[in-house]
Parts: structure tokens; sequence; C-alpha cells
């Protein structure tokens, strides 16, 4: 790829941010890169007569900054999608990009940094360690990567404050109430500063309130700190609050529209519409 000045001035300022880690080629261009491109994504499940398609031809581009919704019902490959960008796993074919590093070719030492210093996970049941209070739970993406140090500790204290969660710092999660457990988790997803938070169903085990506050937070992040955001969710009000929401259906991609009104949503879901949508897909779009 050409090195442009930005491209130049991009490798010089990550290398930076992330305090003297080497950097290989997979940053290149990645100032200038939609935040996830996947190209005639397919990925089946086992082999012959019980072989499941779970994707069957995935295209999608994905904004720098975009909130964008998943919905589908049950088994329609959402959370097949989010694992496949988030390359927990592996793609039987297509092509996946994200932020200007395409997936295809990449070991797994490289892949385990991409998911380390670009994405941010946050799942249905928190994953938060029961041993560990609120504020090492935060913390231990660092510890993993094998960085520590006094900057780090005091910025999980300040995530935690982000999350509305300093006083609990201290709490284990089984002190904490499942919304407060998932702002830990949405704390931790931000520890190593990924560009890219994926969130499989992060309301989908708590009360509206404590949901709507997790929203509240999520679209805080995405606005103030540039978060580009990948929210799978079967509530069509969560959907709502964001600025697309794609639908799936079967695997393949059955239609979009733009987030701002839970009644959208709901008549989306309406057959024909999603049926005259399925065509018309093509990708970025950053709605209000
Ligand atoms: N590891 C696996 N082995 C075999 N089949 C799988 C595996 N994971 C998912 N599948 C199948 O792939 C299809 C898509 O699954 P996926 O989990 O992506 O659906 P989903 O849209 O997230 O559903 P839900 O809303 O229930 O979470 C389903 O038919 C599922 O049974
Ligand atoms: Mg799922």
């Amino acid at each position: 790829m050409r090195q442009t000045t930005d491209t130049v001035w991009y490798r010089m300022r990550m290398t930076r941010d992330r305090q003297g880690l080497a950097l290989n080629s997979m940053d290149a261009n990645a100032s200038t890169a939609a935040a996830i491109e996947l190209r005639g994504l397919v990925k089946v499940y086992g082999q012959g007569s019980t072989a499941v398609r779970a994707l069957q031809g995935v295209d999608l581009t994905v904004a720098p900054g975009e909130f964008l919704a998943i919905m589908g019902p049950s088994g329609s490959g959402k959370s097949t999608l989010l694992h496949l960008i988030g390359a927990l796993e592996q793609a039987s074919s297509g092509e996946i990009s994200v932020a200007g590093m395409r997936f295809a070719g990449l070991g797994e030492k490289e892949l385990t940094r991409l998911r380390r210093d670009h994405l941010g996970f946050v799942f249905q049941f928190f994953n938060l360690l029961p041993s560990l209070t609120a504020l090492e739970n935060v913390y231990l993406p660092a510890l993993i990567a094998g960085r520590r140090g006094e900057e780090l500790q005091r910025r999980a204290m300040e995530l935690l404050g982000r999350v509305g969660l300093a006083e609990r710092a201290q709490h284990l999660p089984s002190e904490l109430s499942g919304g407060e457990q998932q702002r830990v988790s949405i704390a931790r997803s931000l520890m190593l500063q990924p560009k890219l938070l994926l969130a499989d169903e992060p309301t989908g085990n708590l009360d509206s309130h404590a949901g709507g506050e997790v929203l509240d937070l999520l679209r805080a992040v995405n606005r103030e700190e540039d978060k580009t955001i990948v929210m799978v969710t079967h509530d069509p009000a969560a959907a709502a609050r964001t600025d697309r929401i794609i639908f799936m259906r079967d695997g393949r991609f059955a239609g979009q529209t733009p987030g701002g009104s839970t009644k959208a949503v709901l008549e989306f879901f309406a057959d024909g519409h999603i049926a005259a949508q399925a065509q018309a897909h093509t990708g970025t779009s950053r709605a209000a």
C-alpha cells in the first residue's frame, strides 16, 4: 500500500500511544480505512450432511465512528458474524478487514495482537472473573498483554469512574448488580484503547432500566471517544439507539434501516419490507 504523509503520521502516533510496542505492516493505511469491511463472508460449521451454513455470503462496510446494530432471528448468524469480525473464529471463505488490516494470511500471533490492540469485547453474561475486584477485572487486559505500571492502574481507575463505579472499585462481581457488572465489563473492554467495540446482546441479561444505562454508556463512548461499535441485539428499542440497523436472516443480509425510531425498526420486521431491501444493500452510511 502507498505510504501517504497521513499514514506515516498515524504510524508514529500509534507507536507513541502504545508505549513503543512494535508495529508491523498490518497497520499500514489504517487511518483512512473503513472500520470493518466484509466481502462474501461464508462460515460453515461441520461437514457433509451435518454441515451448518451459519453465514452464506455477507457483505458489509462499517464506517469509523459508526454505531451499528445487528438484528435477526435466533440462529440467523449474528453471533457468528461478530466472532468472525473479532477474529475469535475463522471464516470458511470471504474477506475481512478491520481498520484496513486484512485477516487473510495473518497467523495466530498476529490475530491475537490484533484482538488485543484493536478490539474490545462486551458479552451478554459479562464474563468477569469472580475472584477479582471490579478494578482488577478492568486492569486484567493490561496484565494479560504483559503491561503493568502506575499509569495503567490509574487508567483502570479512571475507566471505573467513567462508567460511574469509582466507589465500587474494591467490590467483587458477586457484590454488584447485573447492570453494574456490565458497566465494569465495558470499562474492561476500553482498557487497551481499542477503536472498535463488539458487543453481543450487552443488554440481553438486564432489566430495562439497567439496559438503558448500558446503552447510554455505549452511546457516550461511541460519540465522545470516537469508538466504532457493532452491537447484536434482540431489542428494537436498543437497536433504535444506534446509527444503523442491519437485519440478518438465514446467514444472509436481509435489509437495513437508519436508527432513531423504534417504530421504524419494528416495521422492518414485516417480511415484505426486509425481502425488498435485501438487494439494496451497500455499505457505509453514518446516520445522524
Ligand atoms: N460452533 C458451532 N458448531 C456448529 N454450529 C454452530 C456453531 N455455532 C453456531 N452454530 C450454528 O450456526 C447458526 C448461527 O448461529 P449464531 O450463534 O450465529 O446465531 P445467532 O443469530 O447469534 O442466534 P441467537 O440470537 O440465538 O444468539 C445456528 O444454526 C447455530 O446452530
Ligand atoms: Mg447469538
